[in-house]
């Protein structure tokens, strides 16, 4: 089955009928998460800034006869977070998941003082992943259940020079991810996903031409498809609700 073809759907799949929402699910990660979790059986609730982009993956869901909703969603607003949450309770009665996927990388060495960038880093990685915390958590702890999934980074366990504000700001988001877990005391699941090399359009949000240049290059030759991270996400969420997923590293295998 491809990731859009749900036309033999599979009635006991444990993912069927949970209700995810998804940021920076316009491209990439996000949008091949919203691909196969739909095609699975979820409904999700797609977010991102680019209203079109959206509205193409929610009409390739819904042709295939699976479900998903888009509202425009920047990650730095608290606000749209809480909407899209709404949206899916709205909706759908309920949240089941959300995945804090949407993310930048204008990276470069520490020597450039490039501090728009090094905020544009904190504001989007950072800063949105705890918005949509803070907009989920309330009804996961009045559910008695539910599920954070943090995108991160391999940047983060290997640290290299140009890489600093935002292999910061992914470990930031690991460690909180951590005292989230132990705070959850059973009652809500808590992933952290940190995805190697994937070919998606990462590279454009980095600012310096060469480093973007050379970047995309290095996806194209030795990046792995965005659905491999979408199956490890699908994994840490169709596990029984007693079981969490802590941490998953999904690398190429050539990756150094
Ligand atoms: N690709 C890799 O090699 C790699 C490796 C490790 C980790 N990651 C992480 O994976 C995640 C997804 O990135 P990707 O690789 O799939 O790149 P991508 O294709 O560029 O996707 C990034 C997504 O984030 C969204 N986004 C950016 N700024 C946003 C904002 N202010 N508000 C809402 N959404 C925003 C973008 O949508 P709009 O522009 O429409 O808002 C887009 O949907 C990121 O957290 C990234 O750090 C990627």
């Amino acid at each position: 089955m491809t990731a859009t073809d749900i036309s033999r759907p599979d009635r006991t799949d444990p993912l069927r009928g949970r209700v995810v929402a998804i940021t920076g699910a316009s491209s990439g990660i996000g949008e091949a998460t919203a691909l196969l979790l739909a095609a699975r059986g979820a409904h999700v609730v797609v977010g991102a800034r680019r209203r079109e982009r959206l509205d193409d993956v929610v009409a390739r869901i819904t042709a295939g006869g699976g479900t998903a909703v888009a509202t425009v969603v920047d990650v730095r607003r608290r606000d749209d977070l809480v909407a899209l949450v709404d949206l899916a309770r709205q909706r759908f009665g309920r949240l089941d998941v959300i995945v804090n996927n949407a993310g930048v990388s204008p990276i470069g060495p520490m020597s450039d003082v490039a501090v728009d960038a090094w905020e544009a880093m904190i504001d989007v990685n950072l800063r949105g992943t705890l918005y949509g915390i803070a907009a989920a958590l309330p009804h996961f702890l009045e559910q008695g259940s539910g599920h954070v999934v943090n995108v991160v980074s391999t940047s983060g366990l290997k640290i290299v020079p140009g890489q600093a504000v935002y292999a910061g700001t992914k470990n930031a988001v690991r460690t909180i991810s951590e005292a989230l877990r132990q705070e959850s005391e059973g009652g809500y699941r808590v992933t952290v996903v940190s995805p190697g090399m994937t070919r998606t359009s990462l590279a454009s949000s980095m600012d310096d031409p060469a480093v973007r240049v050379q970047t995309q290059r290095a996806m194209d030759e030795l990046g792995i498809d965005p659905s491999a991270i979408a199956r490890a996400i699908a994994f840490a969420i169709e596990q029984p609700d007693g079981v969490d997923v802590g941490d998953v590293v999904v690398r190429p295998t050539a990756q150094g």
